[in-house]
């Protein structure tokens, strides 16, 4: 058994092996084809060992493993690119790193260190750099995350972490093109204090029967509302959310219960680079239905890593009141969603320096 060290990441033996015998299947979807290797690191005695490159295997969990009781975890979600065969390219990645270094914070979990996490994202991407789809809108989704490791019931903070990353050839979140969103105006997803700022596992299990709700009505994602009063518009559960006025853009200003998106950021900064007026403030749901309807706001949209740009045909209210939008992209979240896949896949220009060249590995 030999080893190499890239970007202070072992590379196994065994990843060579599975990489040279893996092959795409025909038909990705999101989320669901894995890249036969993953990176794997763990905590112990306050520190880290070896951040690894090693074949993808399940994991084995001891019964009283703290995440499974605790909730003890958080992750990020973050693409590379080859589209055309331009890249391999990661987008904005020190984003995520300090993203999830926030996260871990809320959580009390140890930090990864940036050169660590930013060498364990470069090296799989790289060595993966083949599996990555090659047509506009595919990616390598790559899914970084920490739990918590050690084994027993008592419910303190861990001593001992996971720190895993792994990959999904993926292709388009969403099939249906746009969403039907429905205003979800009784369960709430995040309170202040909590913890609805961080990329944690409970945010999204917390939203998950809601969804299920949502879907019984003919949507496809529910938009949540604040906490407190039920009247401002927080964000959608892996997505941050965008309405156009005119030649304006809309959406919530942050809050500690609203996630920090990194497409949310980077569409605030590229269409204020574009001369689209961007505003950050506080939004009335009931306000922004008035103004659907009256045809001030022409389009509304979703935005996240994994779902990019994804337009909202309709918003919906649980007394069956609909408020349509469109089938199609508006010209504002079209010019957005293009001007944005441009940068991320290399076919336009990066005036921010958002866009980094890896180069692919050989074995
Ligand atoms: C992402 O966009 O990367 C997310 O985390 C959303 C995910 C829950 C699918």
């Amino acid at each position: 058994m030999t080893s190499n060290t890239i970007n202070n990441v072992v590379v196994d033996h065994g990843a060579i092996e599975a990489l040279k015998s893996f092959s795409l299947p025909a038909d990705i979807s999101f989320g669901k084809a894995l890249t036969p290797v993953m990176i794997e690191a763990d905590y112990d005695n306050g520190k880290w060992g070896e951040f690894k490159l090693v074949p993808y295997r399940s994991l084995n969990i001891d019964p009283t493993c703290k995440v499974l009781h605790y909730g003890q975890e958080i992750f990020e979600g973050m693409k590379g690119y080859n589209t055309k065969g331009a890249g391999p390219f990661l987008f904005r990645p020190d984003q995520n790193a300090e993203r999830f270094n926030l996260s871990a914070l809320r959580m009390a979990m140890p930090e990864v260190p940036i050169n660590d996490f930013l060498g364990s994202v470069e090296t799989l991407t790289s060595y993966c750099a083949d599996f990555i789809p090659v047509n506009s809108g595919e990616s390598l989704y790559i899914r970084p995350f920490m739990y918590a490791s050690e084994s027993n019931l008592g419910i303190k903070p861990s001593e001992k972490f996971k720190f895993l990353v792994v990959a999904s050839p993926s292709a388009a979140y969403f099939s249906s093109g746009s969403v039907k969103v429905l205003v979800e105006e009784d369960a709430v997803r995040a309170c202040p204090g909590g913890v609805g700022a961080a990329k944690t596992g409970g945010n999204y299990a917390a939203s998950l029967l809601s969804m299920i709700e949502a879907k019984k009505k003919g949507f496809h994602q529910v938009l949540w509302l604040d906490a407190l009063k039920k009247e401002y518009i927080e964000e959608m559960s892996g997505m941050n959310f965008f309405a156009v006025y005119g030649g304006e853009i809309r959406t919530p200003s942050l809050t500690s219960t609203i996630l920090n998106g990194i497409t949310r950021k980077s569409i605030i900064e590229m269409a204020k680079h574009l001369g689209v007026k961007v505003v950050e403030q506080e939004m009335k749901i009931m306000d922004l239905l008035e103004d659907i309807k009256s045809g001030k706001c022409s389009e509304c949209f979703a935005c996240g890593t994994a779902v990019i740009i994804t337009p909202i045909d309709t918003l919906g209210l649980a007394n069956g009141e609909l408020f349509p939008l469109g089938q199609n992209y508006g010209p504002t979240t079209k010019k957005l969603r293009e001007a944005l896949l441009n940068l991320q896949e290399g076919t336009g220009e990066d005036p921010f320096g958002w866009r980094i060249k890896l180069e692919a590995a050989s074995y």
